[in-house]
């Protein structure tokens, strides 16, 4: 078995953020996303696997490398423009090389694990299958309609779901897979559609077994899914304290604070992630925040927020709630006059103000 992991596309829902990074590296818990990918694959006991990128750019591979560091080797595959998840099967037959695999979308995060689908995929003797997780919005995702216990049809973002059901981004495959991926013709936005091809194989006849993602799954495609994938991540935890705590601060929760961390006279409620060399000062961290390496924060308050690395938060009246703030961005108090709020805001920024 093999695993062949998808990190192109263009990620244009989580702009601003992937103007200047690729999605799949953005941190959940200050992981990047696609660890967790190479992580599920390594824990089903998978050593092989194939990471599909971006042809115009090596981001990926340059952050990723050759999967040593996990006793993985890992094999790139470029794909000339985004053209579909169906195209990413289509341009990794080789690779595949007559392999049963697994193919994860490296912007979904499963908890619980991968290994206990290809027991079922084996154990069944399944040509294709699919992992349903039941979500509220099912229009935005492939949906099978199910009768008598089998899957009969699939569609690609529905406007009237057959089911409260999403086909998960965690598919397992053998060779027809490849028979599909090869008949099947572009959908009306240009795109090879995975769900096309499972439509396919349904129609041939082929065997397509399926299971509930029972515990929590996540497609981190939008901002919101990022916040919420952090937030589940860091529920899971262990408590880990490298930094230093001032004795005027509370530390309390299940809180990681890194080498080189200073917290001062501030209150950290977990669970929260605090990256290496980060200054904490006259402030509040509450439950579900995530801050990367480098980053002061002084006489402000945050929770539930995803800050990346080198940030500045400083003398922020207002509780930062809920938010994203990329690789160096600075939030400080507007100091002189005209008193004014002051923005300096790439493309495709949103700010919400409240006073
Ligand atoms: O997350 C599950 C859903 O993923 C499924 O329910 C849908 O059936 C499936 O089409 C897919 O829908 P999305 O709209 O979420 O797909 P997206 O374009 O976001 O791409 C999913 C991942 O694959 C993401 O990590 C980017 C990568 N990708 C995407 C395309 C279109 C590629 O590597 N190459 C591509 O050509």
């Amino acid at each position: 078995m093999k695993a062949l992991i998808a990190s192109g596309g263009r990620g244009t829902r989580l702009r601003p953020l992937t103007h200047t990074q690729n999605k799949h590296l953005l941190p959940i818990a200050n992981k990047p996303i696609l660890h967790y990918a190479i992580e599920a694959a390594l824990e089903a006991g998978i050593t092989e696997i194939g990471i599909v990128h971006n042809a115009d750019s090596n981001e990926v591979p340059n952050a990723i490398g050759n999967g040593k560091d996990w006793g993985v080797d890992i094999t790139y595959i470029s794909q000339d423009a985004p053209l579909g998840l169906a195209h990413v099967v289509k341009i990794s037959e080789k690779f595949i090389n007559n392999d049963d695999f697994i193919f994860y979308l490296g912007d979904n995060m499963v908890v619980g694990g991968i290994k206990r689908f290809i027991d079922e995929f084996e154990k069944n003797d399944c040509n294709c299958f699919l992992t349903l997780a039941k979500v509220k919005d099912p229009e935005r995702f492939g949906v099978p309609e199910i009768k008598n216990g089998r899957i009969v049809r699939v569609e690609e973002k529905p406007t009237k779901p057959k089911s409260p059901y999403a086909v998960a981004g965690i598919y397992i495959y053998d060779q027809c897979i490849f028979e599909a991926v090869n008949k099947i013709n572009l959908s009306q936005r240009g795109e090879l559609e995975i769900s096309d091809a499972h439509q396919y194989l349904i129609e041939k006849g082929y065997k397509i077994g399926y299971s509930e993602i029972t515990g929590w799954w996540k497609d981190t495609g939008k901002p919101s899914d990022l916040l919420e994938a952090n937030r589940l991540v860091l529920d899971n935890i262990q408590e880990h304290l490298e930094g230093e705590v001032d004795k005027s601060s509370t530390v309390a929760g299940k809180v990681v604070l890194e080498r080189g961390t200073k917290v001062v006279n501030s209150v950290v409620r977990g669970p929260v992630m605090i990256g290496k060399n980060c200054s904490i000062e006259n402030s509040y961290i509450g439950p579900f925040t995530s801050i990367g390496d480098n980053t002061i924060i002084r006489d402000s308050e945050v929770e539930y927020s995803i800050v990346l690395q080198d940030c500045k938060i400083l003398n922020v009246k207002i509780r930062i709630e809920g938010s994203i703030l990329g690789n160096d961005v600075e939030i400080v108090e507007a100091t002189g006059k005209p008193h004014v709020h002051r923005f300096m805001i790439g493309d495709q920024s949103r700010i919400e103000v409240a006073w």
